[in-house]
């Protein structure tokens, strides 16, 4: 999976054993599992993105599947997208470390990050359910761009609930895969939610139902002293 760059993988799982777990972005029994059911379970999805795609890793914590992605295929250019002050710290000296030249850290929400220019990929892990994620990354993508969500036993369900906002931006296919079987167990479960041909990037986000979410926008305002939100890259 990472041929060559083997030792760089090495050396981000024990940035993860080290600092991602003392500085809390990562859990301390993680541990034993860092490689199976973390960087494996991400690995495993590299083949799936388009040579030297652009990819926007959104909710990307401590680097999961961005750094992941980054590492294993370094043709790709990565945008770790991420709220937490704490965690764009950490992911920055990460990528210095790690001396990462395809990956840019920006602190943001999905909901305010304006892109360059729209992605080829978005990509989400453990960050919210399907329906919300297609909100997030739809605005982001180009036309023929895609979702490649991470996504647990669950899947069917979630691409049910999902069914109204798949109508509503005319996504073009949404399918199912199984990345890993063999050598990760279980398996990843991938959700590819592709954009159509007449897609436009930008297209505003929000359902009338999602007033809800003014509040919880503010609450994390909150949490983060205020500049989680701010609509613009960092850098
Ligand atoms: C459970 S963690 C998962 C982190 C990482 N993707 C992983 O698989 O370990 C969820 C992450 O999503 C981020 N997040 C939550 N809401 C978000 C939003 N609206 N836009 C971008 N990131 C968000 C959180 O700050 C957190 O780092």
């Amino acid at each position: 999976m990472f041929g060559a760059r083997l030792d760089l993988a090495e050396r981000y799982v024990a940035l993860l054993a080290d600092t991602g777990i003392s500085h809390g972005l990562i859990g301390p029994r993680e541990a034993p599992r860092l490689w199976d059911r973390h960087v494996i379970n991400c690995a495993v999805t590299a083949g799936f993105f388009d040579p030297a795609a652009s990819v926007i890793d959104l909710g990307s914590g401590a680097g999961l599947p961005g750094l992941v992605l980054a590492i294993a295929r370094p043709d790709l250019r990565l945008h770790l997208v991420e709220p937490l002050l704490r965690r764009t710290t950490w992911l920055e000296s990460a990528v210095r470390e790690l001396g990462l030249t395809n990956v840019r850290v920006h602190r943001a929400r999905g909901e305010s990050f304006v892109p360059e220019s729209p992605a080829d990929h978005v990509t989400a892990r453990a960050v919210t359910g399907l329906d919300r994620l297609v909100e997030l990354s739809f605005p982001l993508l180009r036309a023929g761009g895609s979702l490649v969500a991470l996504k647990g036993a669950n899947v069917a369900a979630e691409i049910e609930a999902a069914a109204p906002t798949l109508r509503r931006y005319a996504v073009a296919s949404t399918e199912v895969r199984e990345a890993g079987v063999g050598v990760v167990d279980p398996p990843t479960t991938l959700v590819i939610v592709t954009a159509g041909a007449g897609h436009r990037s930008g297209t505003p986000t929000r359902s009338p139902r999602r007033s809800g979410d003014v509040r919880r926008s503010a609450d994390a305002r909150g949490r983060s002293g205020g500049r989680a939100s701010r609509g613009r890259q960092d850098r």
